[in-house]
């Protein structure tokens, strides 16, 4: 009777272990990320806003976001993002990500241009 009972209970401990190890094979778990987390802020902050402060542009002030006729669609925005003028830089992993893109259009779009003008 011990020992069946014992095995029970050791299942039972291996149960739980391995959906310890699975649930962490989730994205939730791993190191990376998972994009859909991220806010359009979050992603602002990690790409644009080295540039992008506040809205605005460090490296050309006559090309601030906010307000720009670049955020005129989404579509707009995407193509814009997609080939880059000037100083500006092309980021590969925002681009081919659409909810990336998304998240950052409705950030920039409610962005106002607070300094400079
Ligand atoms: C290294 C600096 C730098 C970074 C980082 C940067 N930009 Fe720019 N951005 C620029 C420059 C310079 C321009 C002006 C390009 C030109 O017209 O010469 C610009 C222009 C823009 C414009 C167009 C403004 C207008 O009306 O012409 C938008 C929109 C824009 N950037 C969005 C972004 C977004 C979104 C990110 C982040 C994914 C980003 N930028 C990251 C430098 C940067």
């Amino acid at each position: 009777m011990k020992s069946t009972l014992n095995s029970t209970s050791e299942s039972a401990t291996a149960a739980i272990f391995l959906s310890a190890v699975l649930f962490c094979f989730a994205p939730v778990c791993s190191g990376e990320e998972s994009s859909n987390k991220r806010t359009g802020e979050d992603i602002y902050k990690q790409f644009c806003s080295s540039c992008h402060v506040a809205g605005g542009n460090t490296a050309k002030p006559s090309k601030p976001i906010a307000g720009s006729k670049v955020l005129k669609s989404i579509a707009t925005f995407q193509e814009y993002l997609e080939n880059p003028p000037g100083h500006m830089p092309y980021y590969k992993t925002v681009v081919n990500d659409k909810s990336m893109v998304r998240k950052l259009y409705e950030y920039c779009k409610k962005l106002k241009q607070t300094q400079g003008a």
